[in-house]
């Protein structure tokens, strides 16, 4: 059956236990957004539940059923609750007083969004600008203090806290910022934290009113990690330098780091498994748990949050858990950073778009793992596979499609390798080439294996150059789609067709690097079109970090391998490598704002690879654009030192925010929506997008702060978008001292060679030192 299926099922299930239970009415868990605290320490936890039960008690009658539907009351910044309400009930409530929204904790919707990739950062700051001298990873980590006086907080599966990566050895102690604890649970107590894993903390309230008590077979109930991606995220940011590090067969071999080798993390373990999918499918993560946990880790004192987790479509911000969440984070100049999503290539899919985020698409590095596919023909395909296996003998070859047991498949599923749909009699001896889809790639060959197979192809989805590899449980390998098509043509046009797979080898300074990952989110914003998204790309594809002992590295139930180090695909894997830059600035500038952060990160990141060529898209050929990277290819250590800055405080996001609810911004008691508020494309944002751009022309207004040296004259330069003239105003600049801010109009009007559709261009200023680029998008129909 393949997981298609086993999400439908589920689905239907739940709707079927909805049901049958109409007459006790149709309960779910809905979340009630009342803003932030008014008072915050006036009122005690006992007055703060106290109130959120009353609005309970007013659609439920008594008390006690008022006491009894709670789930979570949040209680430090935050201030709201979720609750088990029928639609009714949760309507009623919608219409009371200070409720901000009331919106549904979706279960199943948010989702995981699943070295050398250090290494191939500080080669591509090296060599990226040849006007000034290279960047050393190590002189700009020094000036960060590798990040030892930062806490990050991850938003993740929790964490295995056994892992080399986590290592305190040496660490001095714990910053007297810290509030946050360690708590106890299975298998997990105080004394797995150390120096460097300050805090961990687990949610699962509302994953339990949705699904019924934890399975203690399916996960364990404390911040411990059974999945991996939690490890595998949190020793992104922040892992120790751990030699001899390499994933299962011994590929990726070399010094394991994260990017901030010596920041404090805070574990707040908010995703799940869900009963009845396989743990290869992911986890689910539900948005009250994980407001909690952003309430908990603002009152803790983290200065940066990761979160690699996201739907697959936008929400509007008001009921979107992250959204919300962050906002208050930010207002406290915590930085947030949030994976873009993999739903690319196609348009309009990008995720976790709100402003005052830092959304990350993923690219790839410049390492390859290559296992070539050699045909009885004498063909030889590139391949690429993780899996420490040894095929270099010819076998029988056969297409999934010609080997299924009739009546396992139908059309769209036929040649899938999907569970219990390839017969023994064809398989058994063979090497078996299957497509992707429905099913993860893993179980694809736990499926041929089990018929017997002797090793597999997989076939990449979609074209383009990027293959997730895997550590399957045979031999087996990944194609290009094109390649596939080479070898199924060889399948049919032969009698017996035979191949072999060549074993696995890492392959460095791969060319070329960075290109975009086929499965990144892209634009344009979906919610916002006037607010370019994602911002920044960073190394998502093939990436090598810790692991859980927990899980097998395939997260295969009938996987008993165990590794410590293992490699995932995803912009899941990117956004931490951006969470560990906003540490790294954090630690440099202590006093920046979030919105100041990003600013650097977006104007020094680059738009070329390694060879000086325009970055490409998944297809290899095609240069990228805004809509798949944002400003381009981060750059932590030109970061450090961006020279201007484009400012945004919390006050300019609930002004943003005026533009879609007049009411809504009334988040925070003292503020109400002037009558004049700015557009959406005056938020002072380092990119430039305008949709639906007139024959009038439309002008936008940045504000920049000076972060450099004192007296310095800054010069702009621009290449507008095709078929548009673009005037900025004035186009020099004089700052005198550090802080000064300017402000520049951009006026941006149709002009010779105007066209319907999307059109990108940028400007730069700079003073001869800094440049602080900016991409600009336009739209017309
Ligand atoms: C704006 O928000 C308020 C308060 O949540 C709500 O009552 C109102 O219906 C909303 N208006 C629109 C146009 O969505
Ligand atoms: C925590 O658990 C370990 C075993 O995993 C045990 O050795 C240790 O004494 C426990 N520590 C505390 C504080 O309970
Ligand atoms: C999102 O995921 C759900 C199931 O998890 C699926 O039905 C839906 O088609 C997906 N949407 C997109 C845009 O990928
Ligand atoms: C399967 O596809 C073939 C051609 O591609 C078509 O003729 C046939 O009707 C399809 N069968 C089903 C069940 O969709
Ligand atoms: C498939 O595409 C890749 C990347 O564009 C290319 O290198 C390769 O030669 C192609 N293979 C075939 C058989 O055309
Ligand atoms: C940073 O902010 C703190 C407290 O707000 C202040 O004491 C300190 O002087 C500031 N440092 C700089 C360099 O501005
Ligand atoms: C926020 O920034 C605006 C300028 O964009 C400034 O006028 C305002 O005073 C700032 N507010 C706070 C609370 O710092
Ligand atoms: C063009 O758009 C601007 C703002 O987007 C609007 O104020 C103006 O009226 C429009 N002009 C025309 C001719 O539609
Ligand atoms: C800015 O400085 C330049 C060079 O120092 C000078 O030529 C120019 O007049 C100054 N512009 C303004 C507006 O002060």
């Amino acid at each position: 059956m393949s997981n298609h299926y086993l999400v439908v099922l589920l689905v239907s299930l739940l709707i079927l236990l909805v049901n049958v239970s109409t007459s006790s009415a149709q309960r779910q868990v809905y979340i009630v957004y009342l803003g932030e605290h008014r008072h915050s320490g006036k009122q005690t936890w006992e007055e703060i539940e106290e109130t959120h039960h009353s609005y309970l008690q007013a659609v439920k009658g008594s008390k006690e059923e008022a006491k009894a539907c709670i789930i979570y009351s949040y209680k430090n910044v935050i201030n709201g609750f979720s609750a088990l309400l029928t639609p009714q009930e949760a309507t009623t409530i919608s219409e009371m007083e200070g409720v901000i929204s009331v919106f549904h904790s979706h279960p199943t919707k948010s989702r995981l969004h699943t070295t050398r990739s250090w290494d191939f950062i500080s080669l591509l700051e090296a060599n990226w600008d040849a006007t000034r001298p290279p960047i050393n990873q190590d002189q700009f980590l020094r000036r960060a203090g590798y990040g030892k006086d930062v806490i990050v907080g991850v938003l993740d599966s929790g964490v295995w806290p056994e892992s080399q990566s986590f290592n305190d050895e040496g660490m001095e102690p714990i910053p007297s910022s810290w509030k946050g604890i360690c708590e106890s649970g299975v298998a997990f107590n105080s004394s797995h934290c150390n120096k460097k894993l300050i805090g961990a903390r687990y949610y699962l309230k509302s994953y339990e009113a949705n699904f019924g008590p934890l399975d203690p077979k399916l996960d364990f109930r404390s911040p411990r990690d059974i999945n991996g991606h939690g490890t595998h995220t949190s020793s992104t940011i922040g892992g120790r330098r751990v030699p001899n590090a390499a994933a299962i067969g011994g590929f990726g071999y070399g010094t394991a780091t994260g990017g901030a080798p010596l920041v404090r993390l805070a574990i707040y373990k908010v995703c799940w498994p869900v009963p009845g999918q396989t743990r290869a499918e992911g986890n689910t993560c539900l948005d009250d748990d994980m407001l909690a946990a952003f309430d908990d880790a603002i009152a803790d004192g983290v200065q940066v949050i990761s979160v690699s987790i996201g739907r697959n479509t936008s929400t509007p911000y008001i009921q979107d858990g992250i959204a919300i969440g962050s906002l208050h984070a930010v207002k406290r100049n915590i930085v947030v950073a949030c994976s873009a999503g993999n739903s690319g290539p196609t348009p309009s899919t990008v995720t976790n778009v709100a402003p005052w985020i830092i959304t990350v698409g993923a690219s790839s590095i410049d390492r390859v793992f290559s296992s070539p596919v050699l045909l009885g023909n004498g063909i030889q395909v590139q391949g690429e596979s993780v899996t420490p296996h040894k095929l270099s003998m010819m076998h029988p070859l056969i297409y999934a499609g010609d080997a299924e047991i009739p009546g396992t498949t139908i059309n769209e599923t036929s040649g899938l390798c999907l569970p219990g749909t390839l017969s023994k009699e064809l398989v058994q001896g063979k090497i078996v080439l299957c497509l992707r889809g429905y099913s993860t790639n893993v179980e694809k060959g736990l499926e041929v294996r089990g018929a017997g197979g002797l090793g597999f192809i997989l076939q990449n989805p979609v074209d383009g150059i990027s293959i997730s590899v895997d550590a399957h449980v045979l031999p087996g390998t990944a194609v290009l789609s094109n390649d596939s098509a080479t070898i199924l043509n060889y399948i049919k046009s032969n009698k017996n067709p035979t191949a072999s797979i060549v074993s696995a080898r890492t392959v460095l300074s791969s060319k070329p690097s960075p290109f975009m990952a086929g499965f990144s989110s892209t634009g344009p914003n979906p919610l916002e079109p006037n607010i370019l998204k994602p911002d920044i790309t960073a190394p998502g594809l093939n990436i090598l970090a810790a692991w859980s002992e927990a899980a097998s590295p395939t997260k295969l139930f009938d996987d008993s391998r165990v590794v410590k180090y293992n490699i995932l695909s995803g912009t899941s894997m990117s956004c931490p490598h951006v969470a560990a830059a906003a540490v790294l600035i954090k630690a440099t500038h202590p006093n920046w704002s979030s919105a100041a952060i990003r600013s650097a990160l977006m104007t020094t990141a680059t738009q070329t690879n390694k060879l000086g060529l325009p970055i490409t898209d998944g297809t290899g050929d095609t240069a990228a654009t805004p809509f798949h990277y944002g400003s381009g290819h981060f750059r932590p250590g030109k970061a450090l030192d961006p020279g201007l800055i484009y400012d945004a405080n919390y006050t300019d996001y609930l002004l943003y925010l005026c533009n879609y609810n007049t009411s809504v911004p009334s988040i925070d008691p003292s503020f109400t929506c002037p009558d004049d508020f700015p557009s959406p494309t005056d938020l002072n944002y380092p990119s430039i997008a305008v949709s639906n751009v007139n024959s009038s022309g439309i002008s936008v207004r940045r504000t920049v702060t000076n972060v450099g040296g004192g007296a310095t004259v800054y010069k702009v330069r621009l290449e507008a978008p095709v078929g548009y003239t673009v005037e900025i105003s004035p186009e020099t600049m004089n700052f005198s001292s550090v802080g000064q801010r300017e402000s520049f109009n951009i006026v941006i009007r149709p002009g010779s060679g105007f066209r319907n559709g999307y059109a990108f261009g940028w400007y730069t200023w700079s003073d001869g030192i800094h440049s602080v680029r900016s991409p600009i998008v336009v739209s017309s129909h």
